[in-house]
């Protein structure tokens, strides 16, 4: 790895230009236990190893750019969730935030359920071996080929979007000669404290049915006269990364007084209640999510309360996390190619991936942390911008940071908290491959998604 310098730049400037970063660390080697993944450490030569193995290795042997995930860690979060909501609750892993065959079986293994929004996913999880009947269905608008299959593998719940989907289901269901289990998923009317795109629970959007105007109550009368679909609970999912728990309460209210008017009026007590998924996590230092018991312990204390208030049995929990358990579980490693110190401004840090590996700064202007891992430093601090190698300005990784002034082109630096929602919604623009994701535990290291060829772009590009 090359050390060559650079022009000096705005190094550790005294006027900071406007950004969202605060003031620099005071120790930049330092790595935050909050946002990086478990394993992850400073070995006495300033490398930063995972599961035991250091980054400079894995670069050598599976090249960059790279996501390393942390099984360890993605076990441990796993099961964290599982126990804290206990036997009486179904915790259901949220695929869309990553899946591939090795995540089902570890899911698998740990005692969750998959919720699964897709075709793809389904096949992922049924290939892997997830039982049926532990899977849900999710998706606002499933084709009629996918409720198909999802009936005909014998999946646990559909989870219903919209009028034309409850008869849909119900009129496959009864072709297949069976009776499926489902959900309506409703609106609740809560604003969850989140960027716009990821919020689900106002009104104005294109998930599930409005409690408001009584269309959540209709669509439950449609559903409880048909005889192909049996109507086991109702499902709210009010957002993504949220840090606050009184949506949840106010969720949890609302379904529950959906819950005593079903009761009211059909004399019909639902069984079960789905709060969906959402918790957030660290990107940077400044956050401080939950953990899984405390939010175990909120959610089951407002939904009891709630139905002892309304006189009705306590309905089975079930919960959706997909970032809160494999967000911080991994980080995006990549070499520098090329440094750009632009006076008074910032320092523009080239790495070889970009928007395609991670889309999440561009799309919701996220938030992420940044460290030099190949070495360690004790250069001052430098105000950096880490962008990638597309071709678009807005391709930038992360927005302000500090790096060590030092950093040159071959040096390796990571973005931790990358497990969700980034390889899950990596792309191809400018035809750049989609990188691996690297699975480390105990000193071992495997592929557990390869990295994409160019033969693989011209493979379905059939001329
Ligand atoms: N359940 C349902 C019905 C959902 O729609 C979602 C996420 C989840 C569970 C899992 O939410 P989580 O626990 O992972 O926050 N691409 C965005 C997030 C979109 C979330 C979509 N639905 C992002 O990168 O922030």
């Amino acid at each position: 790895m090359s050390r060559s310098a650079h022009p000096a730049g705005p190094r550790h400037a005294d006027v900071l230009p406007e950004g969202h970063y605060s003031a620099p660390p005071a120790d930049l080697n330092a790595l935050d236990g909050k946002v990086w993944a478990q394993t992850v450490t400073r070995d006495a030569h300033g490398v930063v190893t995972v599961g035991g193995i250091p980054v400079t290795r894995l670069a050598e042997e599976f090249g960059t750019p790279a996501y390393l995930l942390d099984e360890a860690d993605f076990r441990a979060r796993a099961r964290a969730w599982r126990t804290a909501f206990g036997h009486d609750a179904d915790v259901f892993y949220a695929g869309k935030a990553f899946l591939s065959r090795a995540v089902v079986r570890w899911l698998h293994e740990e005692g969750l359920n998959l919720d699964v929004c897709s075709g793809g996913e389904l096949a992922t999880a049924l290939s892997a071996g997830m039982p049926a009947d532990r899977i849900a269905f999710h998706g606002n608008n499933k084709s009629k080929d996918e409720i198909r299959r999802a009936i005909e593998a014998g999946v646990g719940r559909i989870v219903l979007d919209s009028f034309q989907e409850i008869v849909r289901v119900a009129h496959i269901a009864q072709e297949l000669g069976k009776r499926q289990r489902v959900q309506i998923r409703v609106t609740v009317g809560v604003e969850a404290h989140t960027h716009e795109f990821i919020a689900t629970a106002h009104e104005d959007q294109k998930f599930g049915i409005p409690l408001a105007g009584g269309q959540a109550a209709e669509a439950v009368r449609r559903a409880l006269r048909l005889d192909g679909i049996e109507l086991i609970g109702i499902h709210s999912h009010i957002g993504s990364q949220i840090f606050d728990m009184s949506g949840f309460e106010v969720a949890a209210h609302r379904v529950v007084g959906l819950l005593k008017d079903i009761r009211d009026e059909h004399g019909v007590e639902l069984p079960e209640i789905d709060l969906g998924g959402g918790l957030g996590i660290a990107y940077t230092s400044d956050d401080d999510p939950r953990e899984p018991h405390e939010i175990a312990k909120a959610l089951t204390e407002i939904v009891t309360r709630e139905c002892e208030a309304a006189r009705l049995r306590t309905p089975r929990i079930s919960v959706e996390p997909g970032r809160a358990i494999v967000g911080p579980t991994a980080f995006t490693l990549y070499e520098v190619g090329t440094i750009k110190p632009l006076d008074g401004l910032r320092t523009y840090v080239s790495v070889d991936g970009g928007m395609s590996d991670n889309i999440r700064t561009a799309l919701y202007d996220a938030e992420y942390s940044v460290a030099l891992v190949s070495r360690s430093s004790d250069a001052e601090p430098m105000l950096a911008r880490v962008v990638g190698k597309h071709c678009e300005s807005g391709d930038i990784v992360v927005k302000d940071a500090f790096l060590p002034a030092d950093l040159a082109p071959g040096d390796l630096i990571a973005v931790p908290a990358t497990g969700a929602y980034c390889r899950s919604m990596a792309s191809n623009y400018n035809h750049v491959t989609r990188p691996p994701v690297v699975a480390v535990r105990d000193g071992e290291a495997r592929v557990i998604v390869r990295r994409e060829t160019e033969e693989d772009l011209l493979r379905l590009d059939v001329g």
